[in-house]
């Protein structure tokens, strides 16, 4: 038994996002309710962890990443007794959960807020970022990342409010010690109930350039957007990411924000086993690697187009060699902001293959992966083509944009407006193939349109029933991952001398040494087997029968193959 390793290593974490993951009481949205029903599957499918996206009461404008009490748990979704039973639930079977903790704001209801608008001389007041305007105008030209200015006028104090994200989710002032002191509060009000952590939202965007300087040259929201439609190529989405960074950096990555993660640290380290996860891909964010955050996602991995081995071989690469000596890797492939990784990285003819193939690259490279649900049974992108069904306020903005822009008519804003926003991702999960894919009863109007495909088979109780199907494939790969500490713990080495196009590494625990290929092309790869390292040549794992050929000295992976390769398990 190894021991010297934090559960939050060796775990595979699976997001739940609320509003779509159960429902338990028939109302058309996630639940707790619901979740406590699921506990047996999220055992069953072997996840050893739970992300959850917020909870908490909310007007729901950002889907909850707004949040109006931290706590307590919104009522659409139960109350604190029903929350306390999941967290048992998932206690008693050996699991863990962490919650969404969302510093940079809160709603712009929450009882902070209203006291803090309510005057100028509210005790509340610099609890937020109020400034006065000049001329008319706001304090900066800032935007907001979700377009529009970052400063909204409140016109019964005649002052402007600054808004990193909606101008429904006011910053916080974090250079108020109060500010602190409430949200950590909050932050121990969960700890001391026995949850395992915090994946901490936006943590980059918590303070603000403190000369509030204009900046000299800044592209509008319709420049960015425009900017972003026409990425195509690895290139462009660097100028795109370059001209992102470029405009927002007197608004995020400000050097205090590490002195608040390490008393954020101190504070979760009073209790035993806990872990930090941050919404960034900016390793300063590891501090020393044991005084900041336990994990950072490794965001560039899936922040392309496609997945290449070449990509992969060069993030793989750069990633490690940054990490600070203790820091744990963390990996994942898509979220509820991101495309679904079943077809974002797949080619529309071979999405089968290319999950497994996805999957197996995730669970199989160093650190702790992160998989999103619904991901399990490949469910994918679902483009609502009526607006009146957006509810991801960033889809209706898109449309609006674009129709202006661009000139187009309603129906392709729309589409646009679809294939841009982040409701594509969130649709509810599939359980069966019966009305309402099981989500929900027949006759209630789910929250967002459920994907059509879980008629064809894309569910979850099908999935199971059926021999080699993608559900099967994670479940198995997981409980593979689970018995290997080469997997959960080993050193990682890229093999040199393959054909480009695969993906070959080894992983290496004390006396066990795996090595994984992963073609990711669609054509045969021949593999010279004798330069591969000793102990690694009978096949362990691969992801459709027949992937791998084994012929003297050459072997052979099939298009979109994933082979693992060792000696007998031990
Ligand atoms: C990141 C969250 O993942 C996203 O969904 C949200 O809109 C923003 N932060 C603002 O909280």
């Amino acid at each position: 038994m190894v021991t010297e390793f934090e559960w939050w290593q060796s775990a595979v974490f699976y997001q739940i996002y609320p509003r779509s993951f159960a429902d338990g009481n028939g109302d058309g949205m996630g639940d707790f309710a619901g979740m406590i029903e699921k506990l047996d599957y999220l055992q069953n499918l072997g996840v050893d962890a739970i992300w959850l996206s917020p909870h908490y009461p909310s007007p729901f404008i950002d889907c909850g990443y707004d949040i109006s009490n931290y706590e307590n748990v919104a009522p659409e979704y139960g109350d604190l007794q029903q929350f306390k039973q999941f967290l048992n639930g998932l206690h008693a079977r050996g699991m863990h959960l962490i919650l969404d903790l969302v510093l940079n704001h809160t709603s712009d209801q929450h009882p902070w807020f209203i006291e803090s608008r309510s005057s100028l001389d509210n005790p509340k007041r610099d609890w937020y970022v109020w400034k006065k305007g000049k001329n008319g105008q706001p304090p900066t030209n800032w935007y907001s990342t979700f377009g529009g200015s970052a400063w909204e006028l409140d016109a019964k104090t005649g002052e402007y409010y600054y808004h990193f994200f909606f101008k429904e989710q006011p910053d916080l002032n974090w250079n108020n010690p109060k500010v602190k002191e409430a949200m950590f509060n909050a932050v121990r009000f969960w700890l001391d109930m026995g949850v395992d952590g915090f994946r901490l939202d936006a943590v980059g965007t918590i303070f603000e350039d403190e000369h509030y300087f204009n900046y000299s040259e800044n592209r509008t929201s319709e420049e960015l957007i425009r900017l972003e439609l026409s990425i195509k190529s690895f290139e462009e989405q660097a100028n795109y990411s370059q001209a992102l960074e470029k405009m927002f950096r007197y608004q995020h990555d400000m050097p205090e924000v590490h002195d608040l993660m390490r008393e954020l640290r101190r504070v979760v380290d009073e209790y035993d086993h806990r872990v930090l996860v941050g919404e960034t891909d900016d390793l300063s964010f590891y501090g020393n690697g044991k005084d900041e955050l336990n994990l950072i996602f490794n965001f560039p991995l899936m922040k392309v187009p496609q997945l290449t081995a070449s990509h992969i071989k060069a993030n793989q690469a750069e990633r490690l060699a940054q990490l600070p000596p203790t820091a744990w890797p963390c990996n994942t492939l898509g979220n509820h902001d991101s495309p679904r990784v079943y077809n974002h990285f797949g080619d529309g003819k071979h999405n089968s293959l290319m999950a497994r193939l996805n999957l197996t690259l995730l669970l199989t490279i160093k650190g702790t992966p992160f998989l999103y649900n619904g991901e399990e049974i490949g469910m994918s992108d679902y483009l609502l083509a009526d607006i009146d069904q957006f509810r991801d306020p960033l889809s209706l903005e898109y449309s609006r944009i674009i129709k202006e822009l661009q000139g187009l008519s309603e129906k392709e804003a729309v589409q646009i407006g679809a294939e841009k926003g982040r409701d594509k991702c969130r649709t509810p999960m599939q359980w069966s193939g019966s009305a309402n894919a099981g989500f929900c009863p027949y006759d209630v109007t789910p929250w967002l349109p459920i994907n059509p495909d879980y008629q064809r088979g894309v569910n979850v109780e099908d999935e199971i029933k059926t021999p080699n199907s993608l559900w099967k494939y994670y479940q198995s790969l997981l409980s593979f991952r689970k018995g290997s500490a080469a997997l959960k713990f080993g050193d990682f080495e890229q093999l040199a001398g393959f054909p480009k196009d695969i993906v070959i590494f080894s992983r290496t625990w004390k006396e066990e040494t795996l090595v994984i290929l992963l073609n990711f092309s669609d054509e045969l790869q021949k593999i010279n087997t004798e330069v591969l390292p000793m102990d690694a040549h009978k096949l362990l794992f691969e992801g459709m029968p027949h992937q791998w050929t084994l012929n003297a000295g050459e072997s052979t992976v099939s298009p979109f193959g994933c082979v693992i390769l060792g000696k007998e398990r031990q």
